[in-house]
């Protein structure tokens, strides 16, 4: 008999066939966000579940998950929609899916670089109004990204990548993280042993950290006030790192001149504040959304779900 799987969210056709051929699948076919309590009825009797970016896998959700629930494969590197704590109280295995969303994030964050220094929401909302009089040597004039200091907050994998795809564009790489990279992996790039050092460099500032105790929130007035003025700054790793309406506060007063923002606090229900301000390049969370990745990352959260059925090491678990 095939093993039951709880799964929230539709997935690329290509991982729901793989799904379908090794599991009793249980699928939230409508594809709309499920309540904790929906959730919890799609794993009854189920032996895994499945979940995604923004499922509310809480204390309480956990504290109610039946006990024929062992392994919980989140489509997903980052965790933080998850109690892992929780988690490991009860014995629950925690799979996720690193490395495979690496590239596709990186592009996503050049894109934002550059999209919010070069206006492209400015620029392209007057092309689909109409409003475009002519060209003119004053029109909408950005900022160059070649040849600027870019800041990178979380050296890991997927900051390495933004940093290769920069230094393609002669930006001087600067970053934080909590160990300093070798040589080889350095590629160059200044290592500040602390985010206070780090700032004042940071024409443009990148995250890369993952939403935890320690950086929810740590982008507030008083950091932002130490980066450089007309500083630019562009996050795909979790909006809760920032503080609304402090970055907010700073677009509208030009202490930053822009944003590009992937990610933000209470998806998809962001501050109204940002969609008015002229110098923000907003996108919905794309940042792992091409059809290879996604694909690679249904694959993957498959591989820890087969494993953890044959009695094997889960390739990719997250603990708390
Ligand atoms: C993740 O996997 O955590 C990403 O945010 C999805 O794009």
């Amino acid at each position: 008999m095939k093993p039951v799987l709880a799964i929230t969210r539709r997935l690329p056709a290509d991982v729901e066939a793989r799904a379908r051929a090794t599991y009793d699948v249980r699928l939230n076919e409508g594809d709309a966000p499920l309540s904790r309590d929906d959730i919890l009825a799609l794993c009854q009797g189920a032996g895994a579940v499945l979940v995604s970016v923004g499922d509310p896998i809480d204390a309480q959700f956990i504290a109610a998950l039946p006990d024929t629930v062992g392994i919980i494969a989140s489509f997903s590197v980052g965790t933080d929609h998850i109690d892992l704590a929780a988690c490991a109280a009860r014995k629950i295995i925690v799979g996720n899916t690193p490395d495979v969303l690496t590239d596709a994030t990186a592009d996503i964050a050049l894109l934002l670089i550059l999209g919010a220094a070069r206006r492209a929401s400015e620029g392209e909302a007057e092309i689909r109004t109409a409003s475009w009089s002519s060209w003119r040597p004053t029109h909408m004039m950005g900022t160059q990204v070649s040849g600027k200091k870019l800041g990178i907050i979380g050296m890991g994998r997927i900051g390495q990548a933004v940093a290769k795809r920069a230094r393609g564009f002669d930006m001087d790489i600067h970053y934080y993280n909590r160990t300093r990279l070798s040589a080889d992996l350095e590629c160059g790039a200044t290592f500040h042993d602390s985010i206070d050092g780090l700032l004042p460099h940071c024409q443009f500032l990148s995250l890369h950290c993952p939403s935890t105790a320690q950086t929810k929130g740590m982008v507030d007035a008083g950091f932002i006030a130490k980066l450089p003025d007309g500083a630019i700054l562009v996050n795909t790793a979790r909006g809760d790192i920032v503080r609304d309406d402090d970055l907010i506060a700073a677009l509208k007063s030009g202490k930053l001149m822009a944003a590009g923002l992937d990610v933000f606090a209470g998806e998809p229900n962001i501050n109204p504040a940002y969609r008015t301000l002229p110098n923000t390049f907003l996108l919905p969370h794309l940042g792992s959304a091409t059809i290879e990745t996604r694909n690679a990352m249904g694959f993957r959260a498959l591989d820890n779900l087969d494993a953890f059925f044959a009695g094997k090491k889960v390739p990719f678990t997250v603990s708390a």
